[in-house]
């Protein structure tokens, strides 16, 4: 973890030691991102409710911090959120607007990072971040952002 971000991954390590829930933990982590990094403008968890009714998969808006968005649902053939879940990997973009994956939450938002929870391999859900600068998420971002989705996945399988 870069040295700079370590003292936070520490103290969500913690709290993910004492967590009341999963809702718990994925509320303190998001207040604690956009409280430390200002460049952390909207910062939010989306969980995968996968109908076994036969409906359409859903990425459903869970704990969040920053301005109310429209898509508290997103099909997974949707948004840069849906690009992360079909890909099960971490998408990085530097500039949204050139970007025709891109649902917008703000008009104000320049660049996004979203990053997938894994539990046993699987992907169920994500934590996507919003900034108001362009190309605000650097690799240090990227090790911050999975590390806090992995905590995420750890809590569910130790849970399960
Ligand atoms: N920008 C996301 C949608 C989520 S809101 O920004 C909070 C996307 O393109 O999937």
């Amino acid at each position: 973890m870069p040295t700079n971000y370590q003292p936070l991954t520490d103290e969500l390590t913690n709290l993910a030691g004492s967590a009341e829930s999963t809702e718990h933990l994925m509320t303190m982590i998001v207040e604690r991102l956009q409280e430390l990094l200002p460049h952390y403008n909207w910062v939010g968890f989306y969980l995968l409710d996968e109908d076994e009714n036969g409906a359409e998969p859903m990425l459903v808006l869970g704990p969040y911090v920053g301005a109310e968005t429209p898509h508290k649902r997103i099909p997974l053939n949707q948004g840069i959120c849906g690009a992360a879940v079909t890909s099960a990997q971490t998408v990085v973009v530097d500039d949204v607007n050139s970007d025709p994956r891109h649902l917008a939450c703000s008009i104000e938002t320049r660049s996004e990072i979203v990053a997938p929870v894994f539990v046993n391999g699987k992907v169920v859900g994500e934590l996507d971040i919003d900034s108001h600068q362009p190309a605000a998420f650097t690799d240090d971002d990227r090790q911050l952002v999975e590390y806090c989705a992995r905590l995420v996945g750890r809590y569910l399988e130790t849970a399960s």
